[in-house]
């Protein structure tokens, strides 16, 4: 263990804390939403943001885009990148390198400019094209009618630990070829890695995540190993046969376990929450599962898994009616631009039958645009669809929990009942 690394970030956490507490108390709506009660629920802070309607700069010094047509620019324009001039993570003190604090984990080209971005997204691409995914819906709608199944016996289940957790991460530890005996650990690791993407708050937990990653890099790392010698027809082992950097392979895979389970856990998580309130439409889609692609749909714009993500210029460059400086972290709020009135008539309402529901940027934009969309969209379809068709009566619950964390909008737990 490293003292001194230690003494340093845990002074860096504190001021980080205690400082964003007093800014947020003072009124700043940026930080609020790091703090309860804000964070519960977003919405009225999300409101005051988008109805700034330019970038609206917070006391921390990030600046903050919440309309649609703000996030939508921001994200497609390539000249706002995710790394700063230095190299360095955005808003980080680390000069040319990840800052631990606020990006503990390698995301490899999720967290990369081009050209090493377009040249390690290449690799994996086509991998994730509509055709490729849809082969895999025989697979997905076993798994997800036998996780149904199970669920709708019981009677009275937790939607996140027994159905919406489980799915996801079956269907990618089967793309990357993670064997079964594997693939339990292989979940645990990713849950407490993907607990801490958001930054983390506590040295404990920085440790807890920075050990959880070192088990998943050495499993990852020793299936590629074996794939080198043995390949089979799975990702990994595509993988291993590129002329690729086995650490720069790693981070790829464990950005695949990463991006791919906790969102679309979220997803379906989020989806039954909405439409079982009391007056959610659940009924209208237990009465024509076949609108589940609907459902997926209005889920995403209404309770976006991913609620931000983030760009900085390397030259002054103008956004909305500012002029950024370089190395400035600008925000887009994609939950927010989900509910703008300016796209959506009563943004607040979750409508099945919404006209524009499929204008959302729950997925992002430009050359950062998710590459597992099509994956997560057949996945929330299929899932909703076994679970509407076997359980018609399906509610809420006491004792839901959600997780306390600013990028990710999800549930800890959702007690449910057929
Ligand atoms: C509902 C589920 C999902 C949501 C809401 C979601 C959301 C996102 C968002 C917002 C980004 C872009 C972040 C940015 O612009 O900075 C992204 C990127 C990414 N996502 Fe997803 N994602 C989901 C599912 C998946 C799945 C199932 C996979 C793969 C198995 C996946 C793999 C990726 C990858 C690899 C990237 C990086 C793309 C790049 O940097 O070029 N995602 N996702």
């Amino acid at each position: 263990m490293d003292l001194r690394r230690d003494v340093t970030l845990g002074a860096r956490l504190a001021v980080m804390r205690t400082g964003g507490l007093a800014m947020a108390l003072a009124g700043d709506p940026v930080l609020r939403l790091l703090y309860r009660p804000w964070i519960d629920d977003p919405t009225p802070v999300q409101r005051r943001l988008r109805d700034a309607t330019q970038p609206y700069a917070s006391r921390s010094g990030v600046l903050v885009v919440a309309t649609h047509a703000l996030c939508r620019d921001l994200v497609r324009d390539r000249r706002f990148l995710v790394r700063t001039r230095s190299g360095g993570s955005l808003g980080g003190s680390v000069e040319g390198g990840r800052d631990p604090l606020l990006e503990p984990v390698d995301l490899s080209f999720l967290g990369m400019d081009p050209p090493e971005h377009t040249r390690l997204r290449r690799l994996v691409g086509t991998w994730f094209t509509p055709a490729r995914v849809n082969a895999y819906e025989p697979l997905v709608t076993a798994l997800a009618a036998r996780l149904a199944d199970e669920a709708a016996r019981r009677e009275r289940f937790d939607l996140v630990a027994d159905v919406a957790t489980p799915l996801p991460v079956a269907v990618i530890a089967e793309i990357l070829g993670v064997p079964d005996d594997d693939a339990a650990a292989f979940a645990r690791w990713g849950r407490a890695v993907a607990a801490g993407l958001g930054g983390v708050r506590s040295l404990r937990a920085l440790r807890r995540l920075e050990s959880a990653v070192v088990e998943l890099r050495g499993l990852m790392g020793a299936l590629l190993e074996k794939r080198r010698h043995d390949p089979a027809d799975d990702l990994i082992s595509h993988l291993a046969a590129q002329d690729a950097d086995t650490d720069e392979v790693v981070s790829l895979a464990a950005l695949l376990l990463l991006a791919g389970f906790e969102t679309t856990s979220t997803l379906l998580s989020n989806a039954v929450a909405a439409m079982t309130d009391a007056r959610g439409p659940w009924a209208q889609l237990a009465a024509d599962p076949a609108r589940s692609g609907d459902a997926v749909e209005e889920t995403l714009r209404f309770d976006a898994p991913i609620q931000f993500t983030a760009r900085t210029p390397h030259e002054t460059t103008r956004i909305g009616d500012r002029d950024v400086a370089p190395d400035t972290v600008v925000m887009a709020m994609l939950g927010a631009a989900g509910r703008d009135p300016a796209v959506h008539t009563d943004p607040d309402v979750f409508d099945l039958d919404r006209p524009t529901k499929g204008e959302h940027l729950a997925f992002s934009g430009g050359i950062h645009y998710c590459l597992g969309a099509p994956l997560a969209r057949l996945e929330g379809r299929v899932a909703l669809t076994a679970l509407a068709a076997r359980m018609p009566g399906l509610h809420r619950e006491d004792g839901a929990v959600r997780r306390r964390s600013l990028l990710l909008r999800s549930y800890q737990s959702l007690p449910v009942a057929v």
